[in-house]
Formats: structure tokens, sequence, C-alpha cells
């Protein structure tokens, strides 16, 4: 890649925030005006089309929406290829002096497919403008009324796709949790926390901000349910005030 040869066009990561449509910054609905080519991301789990139905009022008539399907990525060396792909057709759209965004649930840096995106493109010269969007855990902690973290609190963010083992270990030693993405092995998120004695002090809150959002407290009871995607637990011990 040339990396000396420059691009008409800007290329938008765009932060839409976790779902309430009151939740995107000035900036991010500036960004979405000025945008003509929006990539939307289809993935199996459908939560893209959240990011780009709250984006949709912002486009222009005008707009292109190109779909594309972005893999999960475990292990991001082994999916280059694809990515890859998607890099040379954004770069053509920006040589053509197209700009194009890419809107991202929650905020772009935090693990999104975008961040993908951007690794890829960011040597090739593009220009590149990042928009900061609510992440899903401080609307979650907002919509319940629940402080985070506060004083000398050590926050542990935990994708529950991790070895359980880390899992376990960050919360042990955290002050308190957000664990995302606890879809997949709900079940044994559930055990861990009952362990820890995190269980009663535990949220899970699905699709925050959307028209059925859902908000538990009895966790344990649910144990067995199959879970939304978009779904969110927040938890602390309570070994201080
Ligand atoms: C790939 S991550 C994307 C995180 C996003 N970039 C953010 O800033 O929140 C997907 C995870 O974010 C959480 N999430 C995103 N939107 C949510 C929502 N509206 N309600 C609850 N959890 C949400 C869930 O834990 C979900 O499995």
């Amino acid at each position: 890649m040339n990396s000396t040869e420059t691009f008409a066009g800007t290329f938008y990561g765009i932060g839409v925030g976790p779902g309430d449509p009151q939740l995107l910054t000035v900036k991010a609905i500036d960004a979405l005006k000025k945008i003509d080519v929006l990539i939307a991301p289809k993935t199996e789990k459908k939560s893209d089309s959240v990011a780009l139905s709250i984006a949709e009022p912002y486009l222009k008539s005008s707009v292109e929406i190109i779909f594309r399907t972005f893999p999960m990525v475990k292990d991001f060396a082994a999916s280059t290829e694809v990515f890859e792909t998607y890099r040379d057709e954004i770069l053509q759209l920006l040589r053509g002096g197209r700009n194009v965004g890419f809107a991202t649930l929650g905020d772009p840096m935090f693990y999104s497919t975008y961040i993908y995106i951007f690794r890829l493109l960011e040597p090739c010269g593009v220009k590149i403008v990042t928009i900061p969007g609510v992440p899903a855990f401080l609307a979650i902690a907002a919509q319940i009324g629940r402080p985070l973290a506060f004083g000398n609190d050590i926050l542990a963010i935990i994708p529950a796709t991790a070895e359980l083992d880390a899992i376990k270990n960050s919360l042990d030693r955290a002050d308190a949790a957000v664990l995302m993405k606890v879809y997949k092995n709900f079940p044994e998120i559930v055990d861990a926390l009952q362990t820890r004695g995190l269980i009663d002090e535990a949220v899970l809150v699905s699709r925050c901000g959307l028209d059925d959002e859902k908000i538990l407290t009895d966790i344990a009871a649910h144990k067995n349910d199959a879970l939304n995607y978009l779904s969110t637990i927040l938890t602390r011990h309570n070994h201080h005030d």
C-alpha cells in the first residue's frame, strides 16, 4: 500500500451510542449528515442493524448504504483477508472523493468491528475521524441508577467470551465489574458470580435504551434463559461503603 497517496474523501468511525436515539452526540449527527456512503456491518449478531437504525434519520437521502458481512474476529491475523477486501473497497470510495462512514453501536474504539477496519486504514494515509459514543455499560449504569465505580474502586471490564479462569481472576481482583458479551456462556458466568458472592449485586440489562429493553435483578433464576446478544451485567463486591 502506497502511504504517500492522498485521498479526497474522509473516513468517519461514528459511535451512535447503545440504542437510545437521544444518546448520539452532536458530533456524530454532524458526521452522519456529511457522509456519502455508509458501510453497514452485518453479522450473525444482528446488533449492527441497530446501529444503522439509530443512524438512519440523520443520513442524506442520497447516501449509499453498503451492507458487508464481517466475521466475528477471534484471531485477527487469521481473518485479515476479508477485512483487507473491505479496506480496499473503502480506499476506492475515498479516492473517488466520497466521505465514507462506519456506524458503531456504543463507542467505536471499544470492542468494536470498527477497530479492525481502523487498524487497516490507518497506515494508508487516509484521513480518519473517529467520533466517540456512549458505551453501553455507562448508559446501563445511568439507566438503573447504579454508580459504577467510586473512590479508589478498581473496575474490571470483562468480555465473557474470554477464558473462564481469566474472568474469575478479574472478578476476584476488582471491586466492581462489567461483564459484556454474556450471551454465550451465561450459566458459567452465573456460577462464577454465585461462588464469589457477586450475584446479589448483579444486574443484567439487555438491549438498553431500545424499545424491548429488559432489566433482570434475579439473575440466578434466569440462568438457563437464552440471552439477547446485547446483554451486559454490572456487579460489585460489597466490601466497602
Ligand atoms: C461487540 S461489543 C460492542 C460494545 C460497544 N462498542 C459499546 O461501546 O458498548 C457488544 C457487547 O456490548 C454490550 N452492549 C452493546 N449495546 C448494548 C445495549 N444496548 N444493551 C446492553 N448491552 C449492550 C453487550 O455486552 C454486547 O454483547
